[in-house]
């Protein structure tokens, strides 16, 4: 059953806001210390990084700048298809960049090895990934995330970017969905 109020359909929260507030500054200040005198771009991956980007971009010191990707891989689901498709580019030339992709959350990996591949074919100086959540099957496959949040169960959850069908991205905690919001 569905509810209009959002926190009814939560099953339990895994992270609060003050939480993620607390491991994206921790990120933020690791970022800051390892680009000491360069100048990174930080590209979100629409619409999940959305969030992240906003809040860690605003807990660094150092200069940077911005850019966006949207790539589909979920469709409407909770599984990964594998398909990776660019649905919009980046709008920068990214030679000679210093480069850190900013993701929501890394499962398969799929998304990610494909980014990380397409981008580097583009010749930046370098590329990094800054992710705030990891599932135990991205280790399987060859992601080398930098600067990670948190390792969390491989359950879906919902939250802080992290949508389903869509919805829930507006959500400040994240947190796991009520079996019956997928009947
Ligand atoms: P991967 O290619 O399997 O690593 O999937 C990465 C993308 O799938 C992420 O950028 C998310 O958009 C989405 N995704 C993976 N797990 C979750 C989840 O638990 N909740 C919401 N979205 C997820
Ligand atoms: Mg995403």
């Amino acid at each position: 059953m569905e509810s209009a109020d959002i926190a009814q359909d939560l099953e339990h929260v895994l992270y609060t806001r003050d939480q993620i507030a607390a491991k994206v500054a921790e990120m933020a200040a690791a970022i800051d210390r390892d680009y000491a005198g360069r100048e990174p771009l930080l590209v979100g991956v629409l619409n999940g990084a959305v969030m992240v980007m906003s809040d860690l971009a605003r807990a660094m010191r150092s200069h940077l700048t911005m850019d966006w990707m949207a790539v589909s891989s979920y469709g409407a689901g909770t599984k990964s298809s594998g398909v990776v498709r660019i649905m919009k580019d980046l709008t920068t030339d990214i030679h000679g960049k210093d480069v850190i992709i900013v993701e929501d959350i890394v499962d398969t990996g799929l998304t990610l090895s494909y980014l990380v591949a397409n981008l580097q074919s583009r010749e930046p100086a370098s590329v990094e990934i800054a992710a705030l959540f990891r599932k135990p099957d991205a280790l399987t496959v060859d992601v080398d995330v930098k600067y990670l949040g948190f390792d969390i169960p491989s359950e879906f959850v919902v939250g802080y970017g992290l949508d389903y069908a869509g919805r829930y991205r507006n959500l400040v905690d994240v947190a796991t969905l009520r079996p019956s919001v997928y009947s």
